[in-house]
């Protein structure tokens, strides 16, 4: 039977991770401290106490998760360098170790015909330089250029495919604004200045990529949801806007060259997180961070249907889907495929990237193994099938969407959530690392196989 949807011949079927969430071996030959092991050590800060010092064991098992890539047929693999890994202290002495485990990683994803898709930041930085104010300092910029130049020098020739920073949003304001996420500090000022600093060392970064990787592609990738306003009200949009400022434009406008959203300086200085107004701005910064770029990532999971407790905004109609596992994963995250149709038109016709990838996109459901050792998870699959949808009919209107990357490749250490949310294609067991391709895994191989479903 012919597909019903076919996706271009170039299209790129990915999976992803991110170090602190698979490697553990914390402190294993030589890795320094990160953000991320402070904060997990932290009694309190994580769900169940839960920590990454081991979580799905990759930096032993490596090989083994190679070889459930190839059986899925993957033809890209996003996965993230830990930063303490490379340079222990944030910057200077390299350790040779760390470095080599990533040479290792890419010439065997190389053979197994899988590309490589390298992100820089995915959170877990190193410790020492969080001391030295971490990313609401401007050294870190200077510092995250040396490490990007040390990580593109050893694997430029291979890699080509680079994103500087994941989620940037999430660190400034999930970070340093709200301490839900390392380094847990509580102050949106300093979230602005983190903002402000991962958007000038990523500008800064492109440039040092290119030289060291010469026929490299760059870009950054953004979280973004679909945002609506529970009603008509003033408030309720009014709502849409600024969390759409905050979370989505504050980071896009500025990389397409557009400067900070002058809406959103007005609500941070309303909430005094800009008590000197833009003085961490310094001259040239906003044409830094605004260097061109060859592709936009984007993680793209829900629906945010944005209410407020404001006078003029009753009734309330909340119009979201039955709270069923079908419409609902269990992060609490609302299945919502036109989601994914709305976000990419609308980045596409708001700032016209060359090129766009869906960097992350998936569902967390915990359905575990039966008697016989299979996971049937069909809500994973319906996701992800619905989703798959979505984004053809994206290209069928024009949007320059090259390729995927389903979060994520194995069961991991959700962050704040712990190990409570289960996220992959493929089953872990903690205890024995045990790993078990899920149903949805299976139907991923034939939709990468077949191009189409
Ligand atoms: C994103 C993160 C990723 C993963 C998913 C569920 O915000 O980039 O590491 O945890 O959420």
């Amino acid at each position: 039977m012919a597909n019903k949807v076919t996706f271009p011949e170039n299209f790129l079927w990915g999976a992803a991770t991110a170090s602190y969430q698979i490697e553990g071996a914390w402190d294993k030959h030589g890795k320094g401290e990160s953000t991320w092991d402070r904060f997990t050590h932290t009694p309190g800060k994580i769900r169940n106490n839960d920590t990454g010092d081991v979580a799905a064991d990759h930096y032993r098992l490596w090989k083994k998760d190679i070889g459930l890539m190839k059986k899925i047929g993957l033809q890209a693999y996003r996965f993230s360098i830990a930063w303490p890994r490379v340079l222990p202290a944030g910057r200077g002495k390299v350790n040779q170790k760390g470095l080599d485990f990533y040479n290792k990683l890419v010439d065997a994803l190389l053979k197994a015909e899988i590309t490589p898709f390298v992100t820089l930041n995915h959170w877990d930085i190193p410790q020492k330089l969080e001391e030295a104010g971490g990313w609401a300092a401007r050294s870190m910029t200077e510092a995250f250029v040396e490490y990007t130049d040390v990580i593109t020098r050893a694997l430029g020739d291979r890699v080509r495919n680079w994103i500087t920073h994941n989620e940037p949003a999430v660190v400034a304001w999930m970070g340093y604004g709200m301490g839900i996420h390392a380094p847990g500090l509580n102050d949106y000022s300093l979230g602005v200045r983190a903002a402000h600093h991962l958007l000038l060392s990523h500008g800064q970064a492109v440039p040092v990529i290119r030289s060291n990787s010469p026929t490299a592609e760059v870009g950054i990738t953004l979280n973004i949801a679909w945002n609506v306003a529970a009603s008509n009200s003033r408030a309720d949009r009014d709502a849409v806007r600024s969390n759409d400022g905050e979370w989505f434009r504050w980071f896009a406008d500025p990389v397409y060259g557009r400067g900070y959203p002058s809406d959103k300086i007005d609500d941070f200085k309303k909430m005094g997180a800009l008590p000197n107004g833009l003085d961490f701005v310094q001259p040239g910064d906003m044409d830094v961070i605004a260097t061109p770029t060859d592709f936009m990532g984007l993680n793209y999971y829900s629906r945010h249907i944005i209410r407020t407790n404001g006078t003029d905004n009753d009734p309330q109609i909340v119009f979201s889907q039955p709270r069923t596992p079908e419409h609902w994963t269990e992060m609490g995250w609302e299945s919502y495929p036109d989601g994914l149709l709305g976000v990419l038109g609308r980045v596409y016709f708001d700032y016209q990237p060359l090129k766009l990838y869906i960097t992350e996109n998936g569902a967390s459901y915990s359905t575990s193994p039966d008697e016989k050792g299979d996971v049937h998870d069909e809500h994973r699959t319906n996701y992800l099938r619905a989703h798959f949808v979505a984004m053809h009919r994206a290209i069928q209107a024009g949007v320059p969407l090259a390729g995927y990357f389903l979060w994520s490749l194995i069961d991991n250490f959700e962050w704040s959530h712990g190990y409570a949310q289960r996220f992959g294609l493929v089953w872990v067991d903690y205890e024995t690392q045990k790993r078990i391709l899920k149903d949805s895994a299976k139907w991923y191989k034939r939709v990468i196989r077949k191009n189409g479903f």
